[in-house]
């Protein structure tokens, strides 16, 4: 039984920016209610209402992994121990986006399978093999008939964006060498619930993963988790290691009881810790709105840094809008001069002088606290604060 726990309102969709001619023309935006529900039996966490995947992406899909150092070290260190340690002969990676992962391969080694043919034509223009196509059996079929078995699958926050779990999995086992591995990685809900980063659903984040639900959904399609990591990228990620259950030359590593065991012990197997959460993010959306509303009796200036996807979550939610921010600062090209979704808030170029004469700045990209504090030294020196709402809102 599927239990709603949250409510975040009408949303836009995260990832639609807008242009100057769009809201000119006054151009209707495509509203959904995110409503956020927990499965009793499966465990698994996702929005109820979802968008059909080809509105979400589709040729002007903006993200760009590249656009952050932090995900292209987690990147390339992951690459060289997959080489170090599994050492495959043909790679495939589901949702490579602009090749911020593959580029650490041989060209002759790797497949690449992207739907948004904006970014796929980037991983083509490389050299390497690309599929513009969503991840489903046909796909698989296709690509098993024409070359073979694939040794390593790779994905990278692209699973949890995809409905039909069953279907992904099912492919995926039917293109799998019987020794191969899977290597997923997705934002954690548990990280997600201990930071109150409600931010992490939004449209294209159907779901949440946890161990506890991965391990439901894997055991039907004969897969089996053996080893998991905690990594930093997104907000705080679980990097799953799947092999096929039929596989003894893989152990499981004692990682996998024990990532369970803090799952359990937090409470994600039980309902009531969802409506605790929920709580959580109504106080935290009271807070951040206290600090913004202090700020500006005072008269001051607030902009938003990195306009990212999550951050439209929490700007719809808490109703902000150009009366508290001024504008974001981003530097992804497709995303410059183009309007968030919903708030209408400006997205302007980044370059290294846009902080010297602000003195507050909401930190949208939050999970790149450490990479933007670093940038921002002299910001930081000459007084400058940020905002955050992770996780809980307060002044740094
Ligand atoms: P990200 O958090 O990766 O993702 P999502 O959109 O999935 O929530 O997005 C980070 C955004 O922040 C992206 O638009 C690039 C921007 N950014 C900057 O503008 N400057 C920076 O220094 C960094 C690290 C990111």
């Amino acid at each position: 039984m599927i239990k709603k726990f949250l409510d975040l309102g009408q949303q836009p969709l995260a990832n639609k920016y807008l242009t100057k001619k769009d809201l000119v023309k006054k151009k209707v935006e495509y509203y959904y209610n995110l409503e956020i529900g927990f499965n009793t039996s499966s465990k698994l966490v996702s929005i109820l209402n979802t968008v059909p995947s080809r509105k979400m992406f589709d040729k002007e899909y903006p993200y760009r992994a590249s656009m952050s150092q932090t995900m292209l070290n987690s990147f390339k260190d992951l690459s060289m121990n997959i080489i170090k340690t599994f050492n495959p002969n043909l790679i495939m990676e589901i949702g490579s986006n602009d090749g911020s992962f593959i580029k650490n391969f041989n060209k002759k080694k790797v497949i690449c399978v992207e739907p948004c043919s904006n970014v796929a034509k980037i991983t083509q223009k490389m050299g390497y093999k690309t599929f513009i196509n969503f991840w489903n059996m046909k796909l698989a079929k296709k690509i098993k008939s024409k070359i073979k078995n694939v040794d390593l699958i790779y994905s990278a926050n692209t699973l949890s964006h995809i409905k039909d779990l069953n279907s992904v999995f099912n492919s995926i086992s039917h293109i799998l060498s019987d020794n191969g591995v899977l290597i997923i990685e997705d934002p954690s809900l548990l990280e997600c619930f201990k930071k109150i980063s409600y931010d992490q659903f939004y449209n294209e984040h159907i779901y949440i993963f946890s161990l506890l639900s991965i391990k439901y959904l894997l055991k039907k399609h004969n897969l089996e988790v053996f080893n998991i990591k905690k990594i930093t990228t997104h907000g705080g990620s679980l990097r799953y290691y799947i092999k096929k259950a039929s596989n003894n030359k893989l152990k499981i590593n004692k990682n996998v009881k024990t990532h369970l065991e803090h799952e359990l012990n937090f409470g994600l197997d039980k309902y009531s810790t969802y409506i605790k959460f929920k709580n959580n993010v109504e106080k935290s959306r009271k807070k951040l709105m206290d600090i913004f509303s202090k700020l500006k009796k005072k008269n001051k200036t607030i902009i938003g840094y990195g306009a990212t996807a999550k951050v439209n979550t929490v700007l719809n939610f808490c109703k902000i809008k150009n009366e508290t921010l001024d504008y974001f600062l981003d530097t992804t090209p497709n995303k410059i001069g183009k309007f968030m979704p919903g708030s209408h808030l400006y997205i302007q170029k980044y370059n290294k002088s846009s902080t010297n004469k602000i003195n507050y700045i909401f930190l949208g990209a939050w999970n790149f606290k450490k990479e933007i504090f670093k940038k921002e030294k002299k910001y930081i020196k000459r007084g400058g604060k940020f905002i955050t709402h992770v996780p809980i809102p307060k002044i740094i």
